[in-house]
């Protein structure tokens, strides 16, 4: 493993990409990930409540490592941190998110899939990268093929990943953790079925830890 250049990064081997279409549903979808195991959370801007979820989850869940995850632009990083996201994770970069990381000292994972991407951003700074969508951008093999020419970089892959192939990515020593929606299904969700949340996240952090240890 590279050094974790994030501390909130040290013991986070699985990041849920969180989708929250109703506010209620924040905190105690955000209990129920903790419960399983996982803490920090990534609260995508993808809904209209998405702020508002992450203000919520900032105040009522201490043992909660919220940010912020579909930033696109430098006015939805300003607002996912004025919310309280602590970190921010994009699919893509610019440099408004380079800046604004840099001026309001707020680590970022940009998404970066090309040996292009890893350069622009490299050259930014930044060493800890989203990969997405991972499975369609040439999945392990390709974060593999880059720790050839990149040996300071490691990656966040997202994106079509779940139980049966989550090891073969936190297996990669450039591979820091891996992000994705399993331990959330919709209609768990829907039905507000937190106890099946913390039980996928819990099969989640353990089959990520078991490696761990095994390591
Ligand atoms: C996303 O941005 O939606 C994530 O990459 C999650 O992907 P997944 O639903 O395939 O886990």
């Amino acid at each position: 493993m590279l050094t974790k250049p994030y501390s909130f990064l040290t013991s986070a081997f699985v990041i849920p990409v969180m989708v929250i279409e109703r506010e209620a549903d924040a905190i105690p979808m955000a209990e129920a990930l903790v419960a399983g195991g996982i803490n920090v959370l990534e609260v995508t801007l993808r809904t209209p409540c998405a702020l508002a979820a992450i203000k919520a989850i900032a105040q009522a869940v201490p043992d909660a490592h919220v940010g912020a995850g579909t930033v696109c632009t430098g006015d939805d990083f300003s607002a996912a941190v004025d919310a309280g996201a602590r970190f921010i994770v994009s699919p893509g970069q610019s440099d408004a998110l380079f800046n604004k990381s840099s001026a309001l000292k707020v680590p970022l994972l940009p998404g970066a899939v090309s040996a292009t991407e890893v350069m622009r951003a490299a050259e930014a700074g930044f060493k800890v990268l989203k990969f997405f969508p991972a499975s369609t951008s040439g999945g392990a093999a390709a974060i593999k093929a880059f720790s050839g020419p990149f040996s300071d970089i490691s990656f966040v892959p997202t994106g079509g990943i779940g139980p049966k192939n989550l090891l073969e990515y936190l297996d990669l020593p450039n591979v820091q953790a891996a992000g994705g929606s399993w331990m959330l299904p919709k209609d768990k969700i829907q039905s507000g079925d937190w106890q099946a949340v913390t039980q996928l996240s819990r099969e989640a952090s353990e089959l990520a830890t078991t490696k761990e240890l095994i390591q």
